[in-house]
């Protein structure tokens, strides 16, 4: 097996509190890894590294792990830019352009599809990005929700069935009908290309109850649960997640003292979507009184052509620190370690020995250049399992 070392590393985020500098990033400066088929094998000190076959000179640069974006509709056709011009002056978001995108997915063919994902995984991953979610939720029948997770699978293991989105219009006249449906045949054709089911639990999508029994058939189907909740009002997205022990609870704009506290308790991950809270001028989730609370936050980019037509991480972090308080330490672990959490995935998101070898090479001396240099193409190569997928 052929071995690699990364080295010449000016600042190696590890995420490993028991490397380096002893910090939650566990930062070694100097550093080097080495990569042994696919996993990080050694990790220190560049003056102490093994002797490898290859060698990998990074000449300074920082290295962190690659971005885990857990929460993205990567699968649709069409685009909302004029919803969100009317939106920029003055019109609220409420979903109801979800619509417009179902339209355009079921009219489009596989290959439509399939480039357009395509080019959306490209602008991620050259952005850092190493492993990402991909939910159906714009197809809405039977055979449009399974063709939209079979498409998704074609780019991630991730997937995650989202028939619970919104009513589609055909059944606006029989809710309990679309339940039905979501939770029998169209479950039953989807559970097998899905790991996740996730339910759109808030105003204008589905209450409490219609929530709880989407989740229900998901896990009686041996899929794991995630939930959008919170997002546009107080309700019960979060309580039912947390009830429920789903993996992530994503967005979480607005959140009560009981909701923190249930988050503190449990285990399920507060996923943060700065993506959505800008393009849809929403107020942003108080990131702060989360982690303080001892909430484990994650960040992703919720890409979709509505509310976040945002492929970039590093957009992602450098809006959570201006906007939502964190500080870029907490950000970079958020989208990394938080994302892993927020998929259960114990083998990505760090670059301790074991961890699957993805991660990002910046054109900067610190990963601090996430969020203090936004917009700028800060990441210089992306790799993952060893193997350079970006550029
Ligand atoms: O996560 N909130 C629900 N679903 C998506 C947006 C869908 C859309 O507007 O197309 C979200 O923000
Ligand atoms: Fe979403």
């Amino acid at each position: 097996m052929t071995s690699t070392l990364v080295t010449g590393i000016g600042e190696l985020v590890t995420n490993d509190a028991t490397a380096g500098d002893g910090s939650a990033l566990g930062i070694v400066r100097d550093a080097a890894f080495a990569v042994e088929g696919g996993r990080v094998a050694w990790v220190g000190p560049a003056s102490d590294a093994p002797a490898c076959d290859q060698v990998l000179d990074v000449e300074g640069r920082a290295v962190v792990p690659g971005f885990v974006d857990s929460h993205t509709h990567l699968v649709f056709a069409g685009e909302r830019s004029a919803e969100f011009v009317a939106r920029m002056a003055g019109e609220p978001y409420t979903g109801g352009g979800i619509a417009t995108t179902v339209a355009a997915t079921r009219a489009a063919s596989d290959d439509e599809l399939r480039l357009q994902a395509s080019r959306r995984l490209a602008e991620m991953r050259a952005s850092g990005t190493t492993t990402i979610e991909a939910k159906s939720g714009y197809g809405l029948s039977v055979a449009d929700e399974t063709r939209i997770l079979r498409i998704s699978r074609e780019f991630t293991d991730e997937t995650t069935f989202l028939g619970a989105h919104v009513v589609p219009a055909e059944y606006a006249h029989d809710r309990a009908a679309y339940v039905d449906l979501v939770c029998g045949p169209m479950l039953a054709e989807c559970a097998p290309l899905a790991r996740w089911v996730d339910v759109f639990c808030d105003r204008g999508a589905f209450d409490e109850e219609e929530s709880r029994r989407v989740l229900q058939a998901g896990m009686d189907a041996g899929l794991m649960t995630r939930v959008h909740g919170n997002q546009l009002e107080p309700g019960p997205g979060v309580r039912i997640a947390v009830e429920r022990g789903a993996a992530s609870v994503d967005h979480c704009n607005h959140l009560s003292d009981a909701d923190v506290d249930a988050l503190a308790e449990g285990s399920t991950v507060a996923t943060l979507l700065p993506g959505a809270d800008f393009s849809t001028r929403a107020p942003y989730p108080d990131a702060r009184r989360l982690i303080d609370a001892g909430v484990t936050v994650a960040l992703a980019t919720d890409c979709n052509p509505g509310s976040s037509y945002v492929t970039s991480m590093p957009l992602c972090l450098a809006l959570a620190v201006r906007e939502m308080h964190m500080t870029p330490a907490e950000a970079l672990l958020a989208a990394t370690l938080g994302g892993a959490q927020a998929l259960r995935r114990d083998d990505i998101g760090t670059l301790q020995v074991g961890a699957s070898a993805d991660f990002a090479v910046l054109d900067a001396p610190s990963y601090v250049h996430l969020a203090y240099r936004p917009g700028a193409p800060i990441v210089a190569t992306t790799w993952r399992a060893g193997a350079r997928i970006a550029p």
